[in-house]
């Protein structure tokens, strides 16, 4: 065992960097303010994790050979790493029978890249979300070249890469789903899947309003707010589920090179509303860098004593951080 609750890492997340060049309005990395698209003041913007943390990472004898490895991230694109190939090339030579997961707007980046990437020995799986075509796509994925989608889709799979289209449907492109299903079977995509948007209704309406004005530079306002459940309350909360976390062996590792739990830890540093008590469980008895790779080793921050902390904490819903139970349990009181 590597504490109380984790056996053997089974899967490493990754948000690899907070870079992107596209303005999808409804992503975290963006804020809506007076009727404009800012940046989001949470974020810190223009990081990526090293390759002698990825080193540090997957040479640990904590996490198991096959590991899985998702790089999906929420406020930014695996592709966007200034090394995206060495990134990868670094996991195999440690991990040789790791299976990568990674997701791009598909704009970024070189043909050359995508080569490279198609031809690296070991298991990985590119989705492309390509949320229309030529005439659709740029409505939510704003700034994303087609043409660039293009010459690196075909680039990639000409190259051997496995390629997958993750299509987002909304009401001005669901009329074309079937002619990019085509499409894809033409360009030589493994698969092609249809997704949910996932923004509430009053969001989507409000980011529809104002995506065209977006303040490129501008930072939203900092907010002081905190939405933190009081300990009367949460005694009428089911307990949060751990499946993934501790049921799944998953660990998280932000742009800044930190390990959190999972990816609700991470996109909640990203808001106001949970921040102050994530970063008072994390951080109050512990090294205030006890989890970032710049500072440590892999192997001793999973030995760290946050870990069984954590797994304590979830036994009982009045000892669970708001976060866990906002994201992982269902209201019972
Ligand atoms: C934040 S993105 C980061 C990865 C990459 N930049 C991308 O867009 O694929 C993570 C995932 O969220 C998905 N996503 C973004 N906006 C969405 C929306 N409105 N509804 C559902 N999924 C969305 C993306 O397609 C992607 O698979
Ligand atoms: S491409 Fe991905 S990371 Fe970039 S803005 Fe869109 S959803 Fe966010
Ligand atoms: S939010 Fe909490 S309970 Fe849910 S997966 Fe993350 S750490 Fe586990």
């Amino acid at each position: 065992m590597i504490n109380k609750y984790y056996d053997k890492i089974q899967v490493v997340e990754f948000d690899l960097t907070s870079t992107c060049q596209a303005y999808c309005a409804s992503c975290s990395r963006y804020v809506i303010e007076d009727g404009a698209v800012k940046l989001n003041p949470y974020v810190k913007f223009n990081n990526q994790v090293s390759i002698d943390a990825i080193a540090n990472i997957f040479s640990s004898e904590l996490i198991v050979e096959n590991v899985g490895v998702s790089m999906v991230g929420s406020i930014g694109d695996p592709l966007a790493h200034t090394d995206i190939v060495g990134v990868l090339e670094t996991i195999f030579k440690h991990k040789p029978k790791a299976r990568v997961v990674m997701h791009t707007n598909g704009g970024l980046g070189h043909p050359d890249t995508y080569r490279k990437i198609a031809q690296i020995e070991g298991t990985i799986k590119l989705y492309f979300s390509i949320d229309g075509l030529a005439d659709t796509n740029h409505l939510y994925r704003d700034s994303v070249v087609w043409e660039r989608i293009e010459q690196n889709v075909q680039a990639f799979i000409q190259a051997g890469g496995t390629a997958r289209w993750k299509y987002i449907v909304f009401d001005w492109n669901k009329h074309q789903v079937e002619a990019a299903r085509q499409l894809s079977q033409q360009w030589g995509f493994q698969k092609f899947e249809t997704i949910k948007d996932r923004s509430r209704g009053e969001e989507r309406d409000e980011w529809n309003s104002v995506k065209h004005n977006i303040k490129k530079k501008e930072f939203g306002r900092l907010k002081n707010e905190e939405f933190r459940i009081a300990s009367e309350k949460k005694a009428s909360w089911d307990l949060p589920d751990t499946t993934e976390c501790i049921g799944n062996q998953v660990v998280y590792i932000n742009p800044q090179e930190m390990v959190v739990p999972c990816c609700k830890w991470a996109t909640g540093f990203n808001w106001f509303e949970h921040r102050s008590e994530m970063i008072e469980f994390m951080y109050t008895d512990n090294e205030q860098d006890w989890n970032s790779l710049k500072h440590n080793s892999f192997n001793d921050i999973l030995h760290n004593k946050f870990w069984d902390k954590l797994g304590d904490s979830l036994q009982l819903s009045t000892t669970s951080c708001t976060r866990c139970l906002t994201q992982c349990s269902r209201v019972s009181g």
